[in-house]
């Protein structure tokens, strides 16, 4: 992907995330009202949660997502948005996090890495956290591009082991690409780290 700069453009022009809003009705008081955007584009979702009482950390690798971010939530108090300008595969450790978001951004992780940030993901989210984002399906147009991660929906069952599957959709439609039609193969998932967590690193409530 050389420029994301046009997807930007385009997302300045929609507005926010249905998937985000029904993942927000799925967080019940935790006492942590900390979110991470992870691949936060032109900052829609960032914005969103901002909007809805959250502090976040938003990360991209792209300074043009960070500039755009921060321009996005800028009437925001001082605090209420932290950015890291960071490819999400060399991440640290995360901090603990009542929501994560990855709205179509994992699936641009490299595979050999992709284990490692989801196992981060899962780690970062408090008890009762909710993780909201998309992954691409095996069929995807894009399947080819090695560099690129998908998923059928049995290992993403797999990788939810664990946590609670509070929505998992399947849709696939052919869409006009850059490059002509493709095979848009894709998983919205919402998942809940239950309150009580085997070996979770927090304090249950
Ligand atoms: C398709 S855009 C999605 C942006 C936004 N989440 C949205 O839904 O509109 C993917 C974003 O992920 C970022 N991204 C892709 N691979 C990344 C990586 N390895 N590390 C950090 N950011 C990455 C891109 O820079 C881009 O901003």
């Amino acid at each position: 992907m050389t420029s994301w700069n046009s997807f930007y453009r385009r997302s300045e022009k929609r507005g926010p995330s249905p998937l985000l809003s029904e993942a927000l009705r799925h967080i019940e008081d935790q006492g942590c009202r900390h979110a991470i955007d992870l691949g936060c584009g032109a900052g829609i979702e960032a914005q969103q949660l901002v909007q809805a009482g959250w502090t976040v950390l938003a990360i991209d690798r792209e300074p043009e997502a960070i500039a755009r971010t921060a321009s996005a939530c800028s009437g925001a108090d001082d605090g209420v948005l932290t950015t890291w300008l960071m490819d999400f595969e060399r991440l640290p450790e995360l901090p603990a996090s009542g929501l994560i978001h990855a709205g179509l951004a994992l699936p641009f992780c490299r595979p050999d890495r992709f284990g490692r940030l989801w196992d981060q993901i899962r780690q970062a989210l408090r008890p009762g956290g909710v993780f909201v984002g998309h992954l691409f399906g095996v069929r995807h147009g894009w399947a080819t591009h090695s560099h690129l991660t998908f998923h059928t929906e049995h290992e993403i069952r797999s990788m939810c082991e664990g946590l609670d599957v509070l929505r998992l959709r399947e849709s696939e439609s052919s869409i006009d690409g850059d490059a002509g039609s493709l095979n848009w193969h894709r998983f919205d998932l919402i998942a809940r780290k239950p309150f009580h967590h085997p070996g979770c690193r927090f304090d249950l409530r």
